[in-house]
């Protein structure tokens, strides 16, 4: 195991090969919507270019094309590493350092079907770290946030099929069991002066852009019951 957490060779035994390896789904969809998928070799190698901020539990990473997964997977899978690494040994931070890797995983995916195969791939990953069935708090906890996080929608005019905008959570987990989630609209967040490529950089309580929305805090089994309203 590396300082940061990491093992190359753990993350790559973690990738689901069948979902990594399916590239093409069919030749029309290919041409319709350049549905081509990244082999999971290429996706890796790209990552290790950002190998810090690709391991690190709280770097926002989103995608905006993002298909079934393939690079939000091994992000994933790279964030839970260092969630084992760092709180392997407690139960209740392993557990809430997990949420909070799916919390700082998002996507943005044209295609229902890739949307959802995406949501559930993300599950996957989170439940089978976790040890727990789809029935358990922390996995629906993981399905709330992926409901929010993973926004079937067009990246390119940042709208939802019906033509809203799209928001995204930020999330916060504030410790001893407590998150925050604050959903701001992804037009503005790209309009920021100071945009510097991360979804919430430099957000501070000075900005401009205020929330569309705001939560109280919630605990993960509050999490669980909510509403998705994207
Ligand atoms: C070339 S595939 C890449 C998928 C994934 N990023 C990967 O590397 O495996 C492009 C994906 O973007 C989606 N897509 C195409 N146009 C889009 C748009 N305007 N907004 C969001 N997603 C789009 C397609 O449906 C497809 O799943």
């Amino acid at each position: 195991m590396s300082a940061s957490g990491l093992d190359s060779e753990v993350v790559k035994a973690t990738v689901p090969k069948a979902v990594a390896e399916l590239l093409v789904k069919s030749r029309q969809r290919v041409t319709d919507h350049g549905e081509v998928f990244t082999p999971a070799w290429m996706v890796e190698a790209m990552l290790d270019l950002v190998k810090e901020e690709s391991g690190r539990i709280d770097s926002r990473v989103l995608e905006p094309a993002c298909g079934a997964g393939n690079f939000l997977i091994p992000v994933l899978v790279r964030k839970l590493a260092a969630v084992e690494y760092r709180y392997g040994k407690s139960e209740f931070e392993k557990r809430h350092y997990a949420l909070f890797s799916v919390m700082c995983t998002y996507g943005i995916e044209l295609l229902p079907d890739n949307a959802q195969e995406c949501r559930d791939n993300l599950a996957t990953i989170f439940n089978d770290f976790l040890g727990v069935g789809e029935s358990d708090v922390w996995a629906r906890s993981a399905r709330t946030v992926l409901a929010t996080n993973i926004v079937q929608g067009d990246a390119l005019v940042m709208a939802g099929p019906a033509g809203r905008p799209i928001t995204f959570p930020e999330w916060g987990y504030l410790g001893k069991g407590k998150f925050q989630r604050r959903d701001f609209r992804y037009d503005a967040l790209t309009q920021r002066a100071s945009y510097e490529g991360t979804l919430f950089g430099e957000l501070d309580d000075d900005d401009l852009f205020t929330p569309a929305k705001t939560y109280p805090l919630m605990t993960a089994s509050q999490i669980a019951e909510q509403v998705n309203e994207q």
